[in-house]
């Protein structure tokens, strides 16, 4: 199996802090990676070193085989690095249709995913025209993943999309996401391990700013010992 990401060791300094002191993850073509861990330990900073955000001063990160730390930000983005940050970063006062159209990369990104995203989350075709600011806290989320999906990414990099909602919606958007995985791979930080175990095929848990396990979700679910070391969940 081919992997659409390869991050390999990678060190990040957050001012004068070393963050991540070694963590290495990897994403199958077409596959669901989770990253776990506890808070603080290092994922959100991992997927920030990814898009370029916080640039890892040592390791590599291969995307599509070819090396792209250190490049700008926006530059990863383009090459089809979709990233979908911590608590629905949506812009509140614009319409649905606007936020939509905002995240197009090239002109008639939009038009061109419409049906696609509106197969998967219907509530936005309805509320086209409302104000971000106006959605529930789950519509948000789903608005969030939705933008993502408008330019032609080829990777996700998820931060956290079940966080603060409901048991319902949150079977709704794990369902949209094993959907909209049959076109992109994705790389997914979330707390929930139920969510996760249901979603992901492979795992990596960060601590303390290090990759520590990693391997297949179905191993994990059985490692009740693993679970409780690093995850404190029984
Ligand atoms: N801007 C920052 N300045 C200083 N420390 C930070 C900053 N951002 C994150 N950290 C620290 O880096 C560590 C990892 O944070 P983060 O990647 O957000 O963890 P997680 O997403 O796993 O909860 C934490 O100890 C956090 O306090
Ligand atoms: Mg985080």
């Amino acid at each position: 199996m081919s992997s659409i990401l390869e991050v390999r060791d990678i060190h990040t300094f957050i001012g004068q802090f070393h963050i991540l002191e070694g963590v290495s993850v990897s994403v199958t073509t077409g596959g669901i990676t989770v990253l776990l861990g506890r808070n603080g330990a290092g994922k959100t900073t991992t997927l920030r070193s990814i898009i370029g955000l916080t640039p890892p001063a040592r390791g590599s990160i291969h995307f599509d085989g070819k090396p792209i730390q250190g490049r700008q930000s926006h530059n990863i983005a383009q090459l089809g690095i979709g990233y979908v940050p911590e608590h629905r970063a949506i812009f509140r006062s614009l319409s649905v249709r606007e936020n939509l159209q905002l995240a197009e990369r090239r002109s008639g990104d939009f038009a061109r995913k419409a049906d696609f995203i509106f197969d998967l989350f219907p509530d936005l075709k309805r509320l086209i025209e409302l104000p971000g600011g106006n959605l529930s806290g789950g519509q948000q989320q789903m608005l969030a993943v939705a933008r993502a999906l408008v330019p032609e990414n080829r990777l996700l990099l998820i931060d956290e999309p079940s966080e603060g909602l409901a048991p319902v919606i949150i079977e709704q958007l794990i369902a949209a996401i094993q959907r909209l995985s049959s076109q992109v791979s994705v790389l997914l930080v979330e707390q929930n391990f139920r969510v996760a175990s249901k979603l992901a095929q492979s795992y990596v848990i960060i601590d303390e700013g290090h990759s520590v396990a990693a391997g297949a979700m179905a191993d994990l679910v059985q490692d009740k010992a693993l679970i409780q070391r690093y995850l404190g969940v029984a």
